[in-house]
Formats: structure tokens, C-alpha cells, sequence
């Protein structure tokens, strides 16, 4: 198990997941061109070392856990699946009977000694280099400028410690920090996360909050950061279970805080409750810019760091990213924690078209009438889950990893009138499709076989021919059309349209409908500039754009999807974001780079 982040470099390196990256780079955009095309390569490429990066004394490393086999060599040889079970293990246990099974609960109980993190109080890696006030210059660090319309440099995996008020509980978890000058940074917390409910307490209490950041940790407690555990638990914990060892941790040399001990670069600080600062636009791992919006500003008052210290970070933008293999890690690992409340669950995917939070596919075993509308509403009520937007629930033995029969399964099941349950609640804070941040419509797909208990669906498996040839009777705003499951009773219809005011996609449907050009199926309208060759874009696109209940209609037995930008016209008042993209002239010269460092499979991979 690695004690840290250099351990993590050597390891990588060994299993022949590394590459060093040796011609001078910019960490103005350059990086991140490199680092998207390695990313979006096949099974997630190779973690990338810089070690020229242009104005820093400092190497960064990216996409460190970009594929199945580093999220293994990251937990110390076991699959993030491997660690569910254990999980499971633990918080199934039922009184010991036999002496043997006593036995096992003391070894057992005696093993939680380990999730407690060890305090040392010598001298630590992390500190040692000291950086105080005057000192504090953050510009010395390779701080990435992601993408051309970012607001400016942001640190992208930083670990931030914070301490409640009213407990003894600290909480880690990943916030992304802008740089807004040498010795202050914008912290990115959602209203939803620890962090910000943390930062309430102090903000009723009118006092300072002390912070730290470390940067580079060992990567159990990176990814523990970035678990959506409950709140006041700790993520010590969680990365001393996963690593059957406990994390060694230092007090911090200027607040009041344990960080650890094994860190590249420890940021301290405070923040001031009643300062906030207009933070971003960030391109992010939806793959839109998140608009600038007010957030609390973290003052650095000392750097600690190693004297050869690597800067850990990540690039994230239209998925697949690195950050797709963190959130299949907490798809894997937590899938046990919530079989305990809806133990009916046998399984589940969050496909990364859905960017984790807009789509959940639910396989369920299934006993009694309405199950799937239970489970469905179970997920909505937890945690970082409930703010997802659809949810689709399959049977049980639904293989969840071959999409395309599991979207013909679905086809194939599913009585529009009956199966869809819409509803309105809480949201991401980064979906971007609802009038209203973080408050909108969901919706609930029931894609399980009825029981002979339930009332038989009225629809199913009736197959209406459409006639498309109607179509050039309409309207010239059609650009094109694609046909997807033409076999199926629900088949789908693509539609490329030029929208001018938002009115005419109102009109269409009507002349749809009067025209009776579609009977029966799925139609889903989409702006003019998409393209339909590329099944994954769209997933996401159509996923991103919708608000289920002001975005899909019902009429007769055709659902319409407006999946198009949304205007003033659908009520929606907020800027929509334009989509991430890198560079043209960035990536020719990377081009260039890259034929010089001899990766040639990296050309041509970046998505333009
Ligand atoms: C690379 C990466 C960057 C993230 N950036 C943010 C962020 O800027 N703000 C945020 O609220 N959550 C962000 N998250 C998600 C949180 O880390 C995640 O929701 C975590 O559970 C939050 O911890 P908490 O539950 O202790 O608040 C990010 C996750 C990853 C993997």
C-alpha cells in the first residue's frame, strides 16, 4: 500500500502506467491538451508526468487514476469491488455464537484500530519546507489554466480539511480552489457538501474558519476525499479501512487542523464567513463551463511542502475524464452501504454520459407491486444520490454492462403512459438544464417485467409504422433525422432542428402529432449543431439539456424530448453554458510536442 504520493509515482512507473513527459510544457492549456487525449484514449491511456513544466520548479502529474488497472494499483491491489465486500462484511455482522465467530468480532474490532489515523508530531515530509506569510507566493506552483474560458488557474484535486463547531468531526472532501492571486484562492463548495455545511456553522457563529489543503496525498485518502460519506464521518476512516492501515497525520504548523503527514504541499489558511468573491467560469466535468458565481475566499497564510515535491492534479471536461474511475470506485465501494436501506437492489451503473448525477440505472430484485417506484424514491432521499435526475429501474438478471440491449430491454418494456413517474427536487448544483439552480424536474423510468399482483401494461410490444416521408410537408427546420431501434415498439427518432425562438420547437410537435407523422415511439429534438454519428455525445447531450418535466411531453403514444439549448421562451432565465473545448491553436502545437516526445498514439486522439 503506498504511504504516499512519490510511492504512487514509483508503483505507476513499475506496472508500466506512466509516461514522463520531458519537452517543456505550458500549464496554460497545454497540459490539459495532453492530458484529454491521454485520458480519452482507449481504457484511459497512461498517467502523465511533467517534468518541465514552464515556471515552476515543480513536476505534475495528471490522470494518475484514469483506468481500472491504476484504481487498482491505487488500493493497494484490490478492486474497488473487492472493497464493497469488505465493507459489507463489516456492517453485516450478526452476534457471534460460536467461540471462533467471538474470536473473529475481537480480531475484527481490534482491526478498526487501524481506520484511526496515527498522529505524529517529528519532523514530516509534508513540512519540509515552511513558507509563511510574506513567503506565500501560490504563482510558484504549476497550477493548471485548464481551458481557454476558465476565469483562470484552478487546483483540481486538492484535499480540504475543515473542522466542525459543534463536534469533533473533521471532514475532507475535494472543492476546486481558483487562483485569484498569490495568497488567495476561491472555494468551490457546493451548497449541498460537508464543506459548505461546515462553513454555515462558523457563518451563524461569526467566526474565522481555519482550513487546510494538502495537495498529493497518498491516493486511498485522494479518493476518500472525494466519497460521499454521510456527514460527520470521516474520511481518516474510510482510507484507513480501504488501506488496512492508518493514515499518518501531523499538526498543522500554523491552525489548528491535522493534515497529512505523507503530503506533497499542505496550504493553510483561513476564511473570513462574511468574505465571498465572484469564483469561475470552470470548464468541468460535465463538460460545460460552470458559470461564475459567489463562493467563500480561503486566505493562504503558510505553504508547507517536500523539498522535491510533485503537484497532483487532475483535468476534467466532457467525459470520459480521470474523474470517471473515482465515480466508478464510489459506484463499486458504496453499492453495499446502500444495499442496506434498499436491500431490493442488486445492482447499479451510472453510465459517465450522465456525468453521475443526471442518470442511474437500478437492477432490482422484485417481490411486490410498485417496487421500482419505491426504490426509485428511496434513491432520492439519500445523500449525494438524491440529487440525481433519472432513474431508470431494470429487473434483477438485466446485464447492466451491454448498453445497447439494455436500451433495447428497456424499449422493449416500458408503457410510455403508465412507466414514467415525473417529479420535481433537489439537483446537482451543476446541472445546468433547470430554470432554477439546483432545483427541478426528475424523472423515473419502470422498466421491470409486471407481477402477476400488478396491473398488466395496456401498450407493450405493439410496433406503429411512421411515416417520415410526411415529413418534407413541414417546415424546412429539420436538418436531419436518424432512426435508432427501428425494430423495437418504442423506437427512437433524432432530430436535428434549427430553432430560432424556441417557438417553433412548440409547433413542431403539434404539426407532428396533427400530421400523424410519428404514431408511436420516442422523438427527440436537438440543436443544429449536434451530431448524430457519435451515440455516447448524444447520451450526453440529451441527458445534460433536459429538465424531465418541463423538457418531455406526452401525446398519444409519441413522447416528445426537447433535448435543443433552452431560451426565455421555456422559461429559463439563467445563461446556458456553452460546451468545454480546448484550443485549435493549443493543439497544434501540442501536436507538435508530441511528435517530438515519440507518443504518436496520442495525435489525432483529442476531441475537436
Ligand atoms: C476531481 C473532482 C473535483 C471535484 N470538485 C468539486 C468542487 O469543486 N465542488 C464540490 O462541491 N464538489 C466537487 N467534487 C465532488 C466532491 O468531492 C464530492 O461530492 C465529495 O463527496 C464531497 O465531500 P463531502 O461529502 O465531504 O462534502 C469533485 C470531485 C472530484 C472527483
Amino acid at each position: 500500500m503506498c504511504e504516499n504520493l512519490q510511492e504512487f509515482v514509483a508503483l505507476l512507473e513499475r506496472n508500466n502506467e506512466l509516461i514522463r513527459v520531458k519537452v517543456s510544457v505550458n500549464p496554460y492549456l497545454e497540459i490539459t491538451e495532453i492530458t484529454e487525449r491521454m485520458a480519452k484514449s482507449p481504457g484511459g491511456g497512461k498517467a502523465l508526468l511533467f517534468e518541465k513544466v514552464q515556471g515552476s520548479d515543480f513536476s505534475v502529474l495528471t490522470n494518475a487514476f484514469g483506468s481500472k488497472k491504476r484504481l487498482f494499483l491505487a488500493f493497494g491491489g484490490q478492486t474497488p469491488d473487492e472493497i464493497g465486500k469488505r465493507l459489507a462484511q463489516l456492517l453485516r455482522r450478526r452476534p457471534p455464537e460460536t467461540l471462533l465467530e467471538k474470536w473473529q468480532m475481537l480480531k475484527a474490532a481490534r482491526g478498526v484500530n487501524q481506520f484511526i489515523p496515527r498522529k505524529k508530531t517529528k519532523r514530516v515530509p509534508c513540512q519540509e519546507i515552511v513558507l509563511k506569510e510574506n513567503e506565500v507566493d501560490l504563482y510558484r506552483l504549476p497550477i493548471l489554466h485548464c481551458w481557454p474560458k476558465d476565469a483562470g488557474p484552478f487546483i483540481t484535486l486538492p484535499l480540504v480539511f475543515t473542522k466542525s463547531l459543534s463536534s469533533p468531526w473533521t471532514n475532507v472532501g475535494m472543492y476546486r480552489l481558483q487562483v485569484f492571486d498569490k495568497n488567495t484562492l476561491g472555494m468551490h463548495w457546493h451548497i449541498h457538501k460537508d464543506g459548505a455545511h461546515i462553513f454555515s456553522e462558523y457563518e451563524k457563529a461569526g467566526k474565522l474558519m481555519e482550513v487546510a489543503v494538502a495537495i498529493g496525498c497518498d491516493p486511498v485518502l485522494t479518493y476518500a476525499a472525494t466519497s460521499p460519506l454521510m456527514p460527520g464521518m470521516d474520511e481518516f476512516f474510510l482510507a484507513g479501512f480501504i488501506r488496512r492501515k492508518p493514515v499518518k497525520i501531523v499538526p498543522a504548523t500554523g491552525v489548528n487542523l491535522f493534515v497529512p503527514a505523507e503530503a506533497e504541499f499542505i496550504l493553510e489558511g483561513y476564511i473570513d464567513p462574511k468574505e465571498s468573491r465572484l469564483e469561475g467560469p470552470f470548464g468541468d466535468h460535465t463538460g460545460y463551463y460552470t458559470p461564475a458565481d459567489y463562493y467563500p475566499v480561503f486566505h493562504v497564510k503558510t505553504i508547507t511542502h517536500r523539498r522535491k515535491a510533485i503537484y497532483a492534479t487532475t483535468v476534467v471536461g466532457r467525459p470520459p475524464m480521470e474523474d470517471c474511475y473515482l465515480g466508478y470506485a464510489t459506484e463499486r465501494i458504496f453499492l453495499p452501504l446502500i444495499q442496506l436501506l434498499l436491500p431490493e437492489i442488486k445492482d447499479y451503473r451510472f453510465p459517465w454520459e450522465g456525468v453521475f448525477h443526471n442518470l442511474v440505472i437500478v437492477a432490482i430484485n422484485k417481490t411486490y407491486p410498485g417496487q421500482a417506484a419505491k426504490v426509485m424514491h428511496g434513491l432520492w432521499g439519500l445523500g449525494q444520490l438524491s440529487h440525481t435526475k433519472i432513474i431508470c429501474v431494470v429487473d434483477g438478471e438485466t446485464d447492466l454492462n451491454d448498453s445497447v440491449s439494455l436500451m433495447k430491454r428497456i424499449l422493449s418494456s416500458i408503457d410510455l403512459e403508465e412507466d414514467l413517474y415525473f417529479t420535481k427536487g433537489n439537483l446537482d448544483a451543476l446541472d445546468h438544464a433547470a430554470n432554477w439552480p439546483c432545483f427541478g424536474g426528475k424523472l423515473g423510468i419502470d422498466a421491470t417485467e409486471r407481477l402477476t399482483t400488478e396491473p398488466p401494461r395496456k401498450n407493450k410490444n405493439v410496433k406503429v409504422e411512421s411515416c417520415l416521408d410526411k415529413l418534407s410537408l413541414m417546415d424546412n427546420c429539420f436538418r436531419e433525422v436518424k432512426v435508432l431501434f427501428s425494430d423495437l415498439p418504442l423506437a427512437v427518432y433524432l432530430f436535428r432542428v434549427k430553432k430560432g425562438e424556441g417557438k417553433e420547437l412548440h409547433k413542431m410537435r403539434e404539426v407532428f402529432w396533427e400530421k400523424g407523422i410519428i404514431k408511436k415511439g420516442i422523438v427527440v429534438f436537438l440543436d443544429e449543431e449536434v451530431n448524430l454519428a457519435d451515440a455516447s455525445y448524444l447520451l450526453w447531450k440529451i441527458l445534460g439539456n433536459i429538465d424531465p418535466i418541463r423538457d418531455i411531453s406526452l401525446k398519444g403514444n409519441v413522447l416528445f424530448v426537447d433535448a435543443t439549448k433552452k431560451t426565455s421562451f421555456n422559461g429559463y432565465l439563467r445563461s446556458w453554458p456553452e460546451e468545454v473545448q480546448g484550443d485549435p491553436v493549443v493543439s497544434r502545437r501540442v501536436e507538435a510536442k508530441l511528435a517530438e516526445m515519440s507518443i504518436p498514439y496520442l495525435s489525432g486522439i483529442g476531441v475537436k
